[in-house]
């Protein structure tokens, strides 16, 4: 048995570069159940930039916003709109995983670097990914303190939204270009040392107009799952093109977050104004014959347009939003996995239908 030369402890924060981070900060607060958790900007003696981290349960955002023009987190969002930048994942060594990684292929975003505070220090490091996106490595285990250092711990008491029970990130999808989908497979098998776990075709995810391809990495552990999609040729534009085309290049599509509780989480969610993408209700006809028997009455799952799907370990329920920017780009998947390991394939059908309705409408299909 191979050692695993990048012990992956699990997604520790994602952060996005924002045109506003004060009010993308009280959007998922307000919509999604996080909390304050933690400010850095000026006060905290970071000249160029506001973040601001918010919390819920083990899932960390963070907002970040440049203050000036001509720098890369102004240009970044110039160019790709509000969006993921890094995907920051947890490690015991990030000066080691920086090693590791670059010396098999990855380009260098950021050196070790060890920063301190008045509780302790945190080492980071970070390589470059699809598009201008990074996977940041984060080793926090000789820090105390509420976040990282250079920020400080940040809370209002007239403003503590309740949780929506969500829980922490299943899956992070990275759309990218034709034919790059198997040069970022190798990547990840090749740098990150990860695996291959599915793999669907333009058989599997087409509908009459378009198609995708996608193909499901695995950490060796099975703590961090990057699913890459890439366009298929279809008869119309395939919503992974319209990404690319808005998103100005690859990027993160969506972030899968879990629940114990889709019904309670999504009615939470519609209530506090996310809004989701709908199926037809004649998917709930036969639903039952399709997927057997579940735990959930069907009545709610129908009502909110909650998705089902059974592989050979169990069944999953999950639903995606529209996307959460002008662009069509960044959304949302809520998922309550039943012990389904898989992704739902048995919905991809249904589901764009409904996203290329929605692109129809944009004028984009
Ligand atoms: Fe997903």
């Amino acid at each position: 048995m191979q050692t695993d030369f990048l012990p992956l402890e699990g997604t520790d924060y994602v952060e996005f570069y924002v045109g506003n981070a004060k009010q993308a900060a009280h959007y998922y607060m307000t919509a999604f159940g996080f909390q304050a958790l933690a400010y850095s900007g000026p006060e905290t003696g970071i000249k160029d930039k506001v973040s601001y981290a918010v919390r819920q349960n083990k899932l960390t955002f963070v907002l970040t916003t440049p203050l000036r023009p001509f720098n890369d987190i102004a240009d970044h969002i110039y160019k790709h709109g509000d969006g993921v930048k890094a995907i920051t994942l947890r490690v015991n060594d990030a000066a080691s995983a920086w090693r590791e990684t670059t010396k098999r292929g990855a380009k260098n975003y950021l050196e070790p670097v060890t920063i301190k505070d008045d509780d302790g220090e945190v080492v980071m490091s970070g390589i470059h990914i699809y598009g201008e996106t990074v996977h940041l490595f984060v080793e926090r285990k000789n820090y105390r303190g509420v976040f990282l250092p250079g920020y400080r711990a940040w809370s209002n008491p007239h403003f503590l939204p309740a949780d929506a029970g969500l829980l922490y990130v299943d899956h992070c999808v990275g759309n990218v270009d034709w034919n790059q989908m198997n040069p970022w497979v190798k990547f990840y098998e090749d740098v990150m040392g990860f695996k291959n776990i599915l793999t669907f075709d333009d058989a599997d995810i087409s509908t009459e107009y378009s198609a995708l391809m996608s193909k499901v990495m695995s950490s060796g552990n099975g703590f961090v799952k990057f699913p890459i999609n890439e366009p298929a040729e279809g008869k119309k534009k395939s919503q992974i093109e319209e990404y690319l085309e808005f998103y100005n290049g690859e990027g993160v599509q969506h972030v899968a977050l879990a629940t114990n509780d889709i019904v309670k989480t999504v009615r939470e969610l519609m209530s506090r104004g996310v809004e989701f993408l709908r199926v037809p209700t004649n998917y709930y006809d036969d639903l039952l014959d399709r997927v057997g028997s579940i735990d959930e009455d069907l009545e709610p799952l129908k009502e909110l347009g909650i998705l089902v799907d059974r592989d050979n370990e169990g069944y999953l329920l999950q639903l995606f939003s529209k996307p959460v920017e002008d662009r069509p780009t960044l959304f949302f998947e809520i998922i309550q996995r039943k012990g389904a390991k898989s992704f739902g394939k048995g919905n991809f059908k249904a589901l764009f239908e409904a996203i290329e309705r929605e692109q129809e409408a944009r004028g984009n299909l």
